[in-house]
């Protein structure tokens, strides 16, 4: 099994890619997170965004599976599926939803905006999709499954769950809510989903693997929004990075392959917490327009700032990343100047390269700079054709981190993409 993950908060271009490496392999599967990932494809021309199933689905003939890591909101699920509708005619016959993955309730969605009302001007930036409260509820447990579907008391464990979840928003939080509409569509979504196939998955993709099967475990969010090694609190609630496809598909390390890891040539982030490298400026600004970067989502507008190396490596170190992906250095066309951060200075005066306990205590970037290509490479194919600052971009980059680059994404369509040294499947 290959894994596809994202190195830094987010949005770094991961359904875009797995889109483009699909034809690659029989399965490819959600690991963790839920709705809160955006997951953006461009298919001759057309946009699409996708929140829980895999991004392989328009490929025919591939498997895509919602492991049991994943929290899901079948009314989500529910509108993406019918979004697809003649568009990909057989989503019936290829999503499949582990047993095990949790279900996030309208009251959870609610319990998620109570918590961020109640923690004012601390709030985490949530996308507000129940996704802590569900995870809570998991490692509480107390949660309710996809398994629990068709058992003949999910009513009653459902009604006990939200009972419970009543009285924290009544008398924790003292949140005024309704939720009687969105308890209907809920309940609604859960016959829909009855049509679908849930499955084991920790079996079936044991059983994948021994017929010769190949997997691709797609990450939502990045390493820096890990609920471990992220930069807490300003975090999701789930593993994002490899150690994660292990647990939120039930495969053992042993069967695990390549680990591609994925960045934007600049990074941006949306919602709260600390950003060292975050240009909030006119410089930055360009970076959002010119790289539309406003949240998939949630719409909001991401913030941008140059690369930080001292996180990438942290990132491709905590992942084993043995090929990286970059995207959007398109966007980088329109700068005279690109920077690089490659270590902080700390308030003690001493420079370091190793990320600290809290990113957010003051650490000042140190600065590399070097010349931007200032060349539209949106319809480069060849690796040979790209600007020599690119390429040097590129070697500066492989060399740092230790690991070679296997794809240049430069633009959004599946076609904006050159491979830069074989790709072999494992
Ligand atoms: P994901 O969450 O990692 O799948 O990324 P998103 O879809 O949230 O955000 C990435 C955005 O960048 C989307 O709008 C993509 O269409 C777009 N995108 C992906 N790769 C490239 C690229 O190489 N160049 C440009 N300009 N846009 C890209
Ligand atoms: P994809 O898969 C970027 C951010 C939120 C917030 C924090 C916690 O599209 O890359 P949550 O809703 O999980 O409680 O929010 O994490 N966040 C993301 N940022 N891309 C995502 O997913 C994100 N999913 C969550 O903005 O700061
Ligand atoms: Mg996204």
């Amino acid at each position: 099994m290959d894994v596809l993950l994202g190195l830094q908060w987010g949005d770094e271009g991961k359904g875009k890619v797995v889109d483009v490496l699909a034809p690659n392999y029989d399965i490819v599967a959600r690991f963790q997170g839920g709705p809160n990932a955006g997951h953006t494809l461009v298919i001759d021309g057309k946009k699409f965004v996708l929140h829980l199933i895999p991004s392989g689905i328009f490929h025919p003939g591939k498997a895509c599976l919602i492991g049991n890591g994943v929290v899901l909101d079948p009314v989500t699920l529910r509108k993406e599926i019918e979004k697809l509708d003649g568009i990909v005619d057989d989503v019936k016959d290829r999503l499949l939803i582990a047993n095990r993955a949790h279900l996030i309730l309208p009251s959870h969605k609610l319990l998620d905006a109570a918590s961020e009302q109640a923690k004012g001007d601390k709030k985490i930036g949530s996308t507000l999709r129940g996704i802590g409260p569900t995870y809570m509820d998991k490692t509480g447990r107390n949660g309710l499954r996809i398994g629990d579907i068709p058992t003949p008391d999910f009513l009653e464990k459902y009604q006990a769950l939200r009972h419970k979840h009543e009285t924290m928003l009544e008398h924790l939080y003292g949140y005024e809510y309704e939720i009687e509409a969105a308890e209907a569509e809920f309940l609604d979504a859960i016959e829909f989903l009855k049509q679908f196939t849930f499955v084991n998955s920790e079996h079936y993709l044991y059983d994948a693997y021994r017929n010769g099967k190949k997997v691709l475990a797609e990450g939502a969010q990045g390493t820096l929004l890990d609920i471990e090694f992220g930069s807490y609190p300003f975090v999701t609630s789930s593993n994002t990075i490899t150690a994660g496809a292990c647990v939120g598909l039930g495969i053992s390390p042993h069967h695990l392959n390549r680990v591609f890891g994925i960045f934007k040539a600049y990074c941006t982030r949306v919602g709260s917490g600390p950003f060292p490298t975050e240009l909030d400026n006119e410089m930055g600004e360009k970076i959002r327009q010119e790289g539309g970067e406003f949240g998939a989502t949630t719409g909001r507008p991401r913030r941008t700032g140059w690369l930080d190396l001292p996180l990438l490596k942290y990132a491709v170190r905590l992942n084993g990343v043995t090929d990286l992906i970059m995207t959007k250095a398109d966007v980088l066309s329109v700068l005279d100047e690109i920077r690089v951060c490659t270590a902080y200075r700390l308030p003690d005066g001493s420079i370091t390269e190793e990320v600290p306990f809290d990113l957010a205590a003051g650490v000042d970037p140190v600065w590399e700079s070097m010349p931007g290509w200032q060349t539209d490479v949106t319809a480069i194919k060849d690796k040979e054709k790209l600007p020599a600052e690119l390429k040097d971009y590129i070697q500066y980059l492989e060399k740092e981190l230790e690991v070679p680059l296997t794809y240049l994404s430069l633009g959004p369509d599946r076609e904006q993409i050159i491979e830069m040294r074989e790709m072999i499947a494992g």
